[in-house]
C-alpha cells in the first residue's frame, strides 16, 4: 500500500473523533456514534483508494454507513480492506470517561480477518512476550513466563480486564499469583496497543470482548511486533453456523498472522477522550485538537500526530495563536 495513506487516514479518524468529542458526558452513546460514523464516512470518500469495508457498523441488510462489504473511496490506488470502529467505546464517550478512540486498520485485499460480531478470548503482550504465551496456557504460567521475560517479579505485572462477570475467575487467578490488575468498564482495543508499548505501565490484556475489536487491535500488535493470540466464542448454534459460514473453524486458536494477514497493515486511532497514549480532543475557541497514533507493520514507524483544526474560517483579527498545552 501506497506509504501516504497513512496520513490520509489519520485525517479520517481525526474528523470523526472530533464529531463524536462534542457530545462527550451528554449520555448520548448512539448520538455520538452517528457524528463519528458521517464524519468518517465522508472522509473516506476523499481517499485515493478502492476500499471493502470488512468490519464496520453492521451488515448491508441493516443499512448502516460503513456497512460490512460497502465500497469506499474515490475508486482509484489499492485495493484495500478496511475494518472501522468510528466510536470504540461508546458508552466512555457518553460518561467522559477515558479510554475512547475513533480506529481504523487498512491492509490488502483478503488480509483482515472478517470477524463476526461476536465475543472472541483474547491475550495480548509487547514483544517481549513473543514465543512465550499463549491463550491455552493457564494464566498463571503465561503470567510467570512473561514476568521472567520482562526481568521483573510476576507482582510488578499490570493486566488489564474489561470489568465483567465473565472475567471473575481470571481475576482471582491472577490475584492469586499476585499480579496487578487494572479493570476497564468498556474500550479494550486502547489497552491491547498500549500492552505493547514498553513504559505504558500495561503488561498484558486479557479475556474476552468484541471480535471485531480484535481486528483492529491485531493491527496494532502487529505494527508494534506484539504478541496476539484469539478465539471465537460462538454462544449458541446460530453463531457457530455464523463462524462456519464465514469459512471458520469456531475452535481454532488464531495466531497474529491470522487475525492479520502478511505484513502490510496500517492501525491509525484519534482518541476522543484520554488514553493510555494520546490526549483527547480538546475544544478552543478557534481551534481543536487531536492526537492520534499512526502505524505501518511494513516499515514498523509509529507516528505520533498532534493536529490544532480551525474551527472558524474567518478571523477578523489576524489568525489567533496557536496554543500549546502539550505535555512534549
Ligand atoms: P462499543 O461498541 O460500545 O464501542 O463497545 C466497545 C467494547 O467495550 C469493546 O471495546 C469490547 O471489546 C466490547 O465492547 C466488550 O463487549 P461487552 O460490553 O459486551 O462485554
Amino acid at each position: 500500500m501506497e506509504r501516504e495513506l497513512a496520513l490520509e487516514f489519520v485525517r479520517v479518524t481525526e474528523a470523526a473523533a472530533i464529531q463524536a468529542g462534542r457530545l462527550m458526558g451528554r449520555g448520548d452513546k448512539n448520538g455520538a456514534d452517528k457524528l463519528a460514523v458521517d464524519a468518517m464516512r465522508a472522509m473516506l470518500d476523499t481517499v485515493d483508494i478502492r476500499g471493502t469495508v470488512v468490519i464496520g457498523e453492521g451488515e448491508l441488510d441493516e443499512a448502516p454507513m460503513l456497512y460490512i462489504g460497502e465500497k469506499i473511496g474515490d475508486g482509484y490506488g489499492d485495493q484495500v480492506d478496511i475494518a472501522v470502529d468510528p466510536v470504540e467505546g461508546t458508552n466512555l464517550v457518553a460518561k467522559g470517561l477515558p479510554g475512547a478512540i475513533a480506529v481504523m486498520a487498512v491492509a490488502p485485499r483478503g488480509c483482515l480477518l472478517h470477524a463476526p460480531d461476536m465475543y472472541m478470548d483474547k491475550i495480548v503482550t509487547g514483544p517481549r512476550g513473543v514465543g512465550v504465551i499463549s491463550l491455552d496456557a493457564p494464566i498463571e504460567d503465561n503470567l510467570k513466563a512473561l514476568a521472567s521475560r520482562l526481568d521483573k517479579p510476576v507482582s510488578d505485572v499490570t493486566v488489564v480486564l474489561l470489568d465483567r462477570d465473565r472475567h471473575q475467575d481470571h481475576i482471582t487467578r491472577i490475584r492469586k499469583v499476585g499480579a496487578r490488575i487494572r479493570l476497564i468498564s468498556d474500550g479494550d482495543v486502547s489497552p491491547a496497543l498500549a500492552a505493547c508499548v514498553a513504559d505504558s505501565g500495561i503488561d498484558m490484556l486479557l479475556g474476552s470482548g468484541g471480535a471485531p475489536e480484535g481486528v483492529l487491535a491485531a493491527a496494532a500488535v502487529k505494527c508494534l511486533g506484539g504478541e496476539m493470540q484469539g478465539r471465537l466464542l460462538p454462544e449458541d448454534a446460530s453463531q457457530e453456523a455464523r463462524v462456519r459460514e464465514m469459512g471458520h473453524d469456531p475452535k481454532k486458536l488464531l495466531g497474529l498472522d491470522d487475525l492479520v494477514q502478511g505484513d502490510d497493515v496500517l492501525y491509525v486511532s484519534t482518541a476522543i477522550t484520554d488514553t493510555d497514549l494520546l490526549d483527547g480532543v480538546h475544544y478552543g475557541p478557534e481551534f481543536c485538537s487531536t492526537h492520534s497514533v499512526v502505524m505501518r507493520s511494513l516499515t514498523g514507524t509509529v507516528r505520533f500526530v498532534r493536529a490544532d483544526h480551525q474551527l472558524e474560517k474567518k478571523w477578523p483579527e489576524g489568525r489567533p495563536v496557536t496554543h500549546s498545552r502539550r505535555k512534549s
